[in-house]
């Protein structure tokens, strides 16, 4: 086994999860020969640095990304700050020769998305981005129904990602509802997501856009503590605006002639992490939602008069199933995702394969994205541009 040691930089909701990621990998991914050693966690909060250690295993907790990025026994830097750090701190790290996973959205803007990718590129560096949803074993078999062809021609997609994060009027008003600090609202927030999912599962690029967005919450209670994630963050009575959106909807055109549907809430009552993506094609259709992550749907054409979906549960044959459960049927989870990941990103640093999501990705979904935004103020047809 190689040690590789690893820097994690903000330890919020997507920091602790980075963490833990890497502590599963010997027992999940073995024949990769890594043992990832948590050198050092850098968060402002005292809280956090005292987290790092004692829950996490960190050799130690520092305030800033430069004490990170300094030390010669950090190899692999994880970034999952708030998006507005996301340029600075990605562009450091590349230009202190550290491979880094970032999280989604990679910058606020397709811009900042672009300068990271090029200083990536220019240093060399293996990236990963946090396209977690790609890593469910039913969408890898997804992937495999499209490009095997079992469902013909794909002609149109439907994805939708509604979530209920931000429902509640109450929900204080933290950074992700700021246009500096997040970027577009929930469009960079998921609908980043679905971006990715579509080219990934359709391996078609989505080429142009019309969308329309609203802000429905204008505004929200400022906080006065720190939390974790969406939770445990108290407010005040003060208020402030929102800046960013809490819906969107879009259509798109694909590469190959394929259409595709997209939408995204954050403010969706009821859908709680709501994730989904169906596939039309001229000889089957698919189907995969998050809030049943473990199985899919699927009608082939060539079932005679046995017409209709079938669910099928994910098991061993299906992506990396069998690394977390050895029979069909037992659900796996988000953070199990995550490891997967986390696997790919080390294996791309010490192999030198190409597995994970990485930067060239997460611009690509940072364009569809930007576009979006475009398209909702004119009102128009917006192109992506590669
Ligand atoms: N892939 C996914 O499904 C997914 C899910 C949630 C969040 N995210 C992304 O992860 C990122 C972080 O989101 P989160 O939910 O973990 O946020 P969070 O609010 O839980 O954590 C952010 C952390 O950043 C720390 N921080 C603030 N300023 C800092 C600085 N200067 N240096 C270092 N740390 C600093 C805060 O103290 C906090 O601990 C965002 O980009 C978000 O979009 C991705």
């Amino acid at each position: 086994m190689q040690d590789i040691g690893i820097g994690v930089v903000s330890l919020g909701w997507m920091g602790r999860l980075h963490s833990t990621s890497y502590q599963r990998i010997p027992s999940r991914f073995p024949e990769l020969g890594v043992r990832p050693r948590l050198v050092v966690a850098a968060d402002p909060l005292d809280a956090n640095q005292q987290a790092a250690t004692e829950q996490f295993g960190f050799d130690k907790a520092v305030a800033s990304i430069d004490e990170v990025l300094a030390d010669p026994d950090v190899e692999a830097v994880s970034i999952c700050s708030p998006n507005f750090l996301h340029r600075d701190f990605a562009v450091k790290a590349a230009q202190a020769g550290k491979p880094f996973w970032i999280e989604k959205p990679m910058g606020v803007s397709a811009r900042q998305s672009r300068e990271i990718h090029d200083a990536a590129a220019a240093a060399g560096v293996a990236t990963a981005v946090g396209f977690n949803y790609r890593h469910a074993p039913a969408v890898q078999h997804l992937r495999e129904l499209v490009s095997s062809g079992r469902l013909g021609r794909i002609t149109n997609v439907r994805c939708w990602l509604n979530a209920d994060y931000a429902s509640s009027p109450e929900g204080a008003l933290t950074w992700r509802y700021d246009r500096e600090k997040a970027g577009s609202g929930v469009i960079g927030d998921l609908l980043s997501h679905g971006a990715d999912l579509v080219e990934y599962v359709t391996g078609q690029r989505i080429e142009e856009v019309t969308a329309t967005s609203d802000v429905f919450i204008p505004e929200r209670p400022i906080p006065t503590s720190a939390g974790v994630g969406h939770g445990g963050i108290e407010v005040g009575s003060e208020r402030g605006p929102v800046q960013n959106e809490d819906w969107v909807a879009a259509l798109a055109s694909l590469a190959d002639g394929a259409h595709a549907t997209l939408e995204s809430s954050r403010v969706a009552h009821g859908h709680r992490s709501d994730y989904a993506l169906e596939l039309f094609g001229t000889e089957g259709s698919a189907r995969w939602s998050f809030t049943r992550m473990n199985e899919f749907e699927v009608m082939l054409e060539d079932r005679g008069t046995e017409h209709g979906y079938t669910t099928v549960l994910a098991g061993p044959g299906h992506g990396d199933y069998a690394r977390f459960q050895p029979g069909p049927g037992i659900p796996m989870s988000f953070d199990d995702l995550k490891t997967i990941e986390a696997a790919e990103f080390l294996s791309d640093i010490v192999h030198g394969t190409r597995l994970a999501p990485n930067a060239a990705d997460g611009l690509a979904a940072a364009e569809v994205c930007e576009a979006v935004v475009r398209s909702a103020a004119s009102r128009a047809w917006e192109r992506v541009p590669r």
